[in-house]
């Protein structure tokens, strides 16, 4: 190459020496309106209890839910992601969970009433329900009972819709649960509720404080171990973990979403690539813990690693950041 173009005459650092030019080019930080607050129900009254393994999150009851909602909604945050617990008797189905009065439910009225411009969302699985923590109900030998599962999860999708809920979030990794609750929603003339599907849910050791949160931990019972990697994707078979996004876009998915994020930005990427839809990401537990345990030590500083992080699912294409750090928006990126 001759000419001009080329050093000494041609100096990248020239676009990046300045913060006045960095902030020229670089991309932004999505605005909170691109964010969801995933957070955590009980039932009770006044509690609001940090979760030891998440430091900055708390397990709310709704009295308790609404103030910490209203701090994040002043920050300009768009969306909220419920998780709930009950205290009825866990049992094999998880049937907690479609208690129309339960935490989860409850909390959607509340919230709805306060804050209607809000996007609420509520998470649609059975572990925090089911006396053996997996995801569906097992057959007597232990083995998975897929179908069933499906039929759960459509009635606790309903549920939620009925409570008010603007996106419900199948969690489970059933096949054909996509399907099952778009069919449940549309005979119940619930045809505006978005389904956000964790389409792409890789078996993760990132889900660690989340399940100390939920207590939601699955257990070994004869002919099930205690993990989920016999229904959660596996993240050695990329190829198999695309398709189930692309089988969730078929089902009737409006929104697909990959899980974690940061491990998995190869996985943001590719199924962006492959869908018109909406592509969320969810920056998991042990991606939130990990980088307040790598600041505690001094090992970092804790503002610089979140906003690296964040930029990284951004690049990859992310459209909603599903994080816990939404909560601490202005802290980390005013
Ligand atoms: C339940 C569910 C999990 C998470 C979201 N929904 C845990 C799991 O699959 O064991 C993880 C969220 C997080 O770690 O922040 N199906
Ligand atoms: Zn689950």
């Amino acid at each position: 190459m001759s000419g001009l173009n080329a050093f000494p005459d041609l100096r990248l650092r020239r676009l990046r020496r300045t913060a006045g030019l960095r902030a020229m080019f670089d991309l932004e930080v999505p605005s909170p309106a691109k964010w969801c607050w995933p957070t955590f129900v009980v039932p009770g009254l006044g509690i609001k209890e940090e979760i030891a393994s998440m430091p900055g999150q708390y397990r709310y009851s709704v009295d308790q839910l609404l103030p910490a909602v209203e701090a994040v909604v002043k920050q300009g945050i768009g969306s909220v992601l419920l998780f709930g617990q009950h205290d009825h008797a866990k049992d094999n189905g998880g049937s907690g969970a479609w208690d129309d009065h339960g935490p989860v439910q409850e909390a959607v009225r509340h919230l709805k009433r306060a804050f209607p411009e809000l996007t609420v969302m509520t998470d649609v699985c059975l572990c925090a329900y089911t006396h053996h923590g997996h995801c569906a109900p097992l057959r007597p030998d232990g083995s998975l009972d897929n179908d069933a599962g499906c039929e759960c999860l459509a009635k606790v999708a309903l549920s939620h819709a009925a409570a008010g809920a603007d996106v419900v979030a199948p969690s489970a990794m059933m096949d054909g649960q996509v399907a099952a609750i778009r069919t449940a929603l549309s005979e119940n003339q619930f045809d505006d509720t978005l389904l956000m599907a964790y389409s792409t849910k890789f078996c993760s050791g990132c889900y660690g404080p989340f399940r100390d949160a939920e207590q939601s931990a699955p257990q070994a019972v004869p002919g099930m171990p205690a993990d989920r990697k016999g229904y959660q994707a596996s993240y050695g078979n990329p190829r198999n973990a695309l398709m189930e996004s692309i089988l969730d876009e078929q089902e009737g998915a409006d929104i697909l979403m990959v899980k974690p994020a940061l491990f998995y930005l190869d996985m943001i990427r590719a199924v962006k690539e492959q869908t018109l839809l909406p592509v969320a990401a969810y920056n998991v537990s042990g991606e939130y813990s990990m980088l307040i345990a790598t600041a505690e030590r001094g090992w970092g500083d804790l503002r610089e690693l979140v906003r690296e992080s964040t930029l990284a699912m951004t690049r990859a294409g992310t459209d909603l950041i599903i994080s816990y750090w939404a909560s601490r928006y202005n802290e980390m990126f005013r």
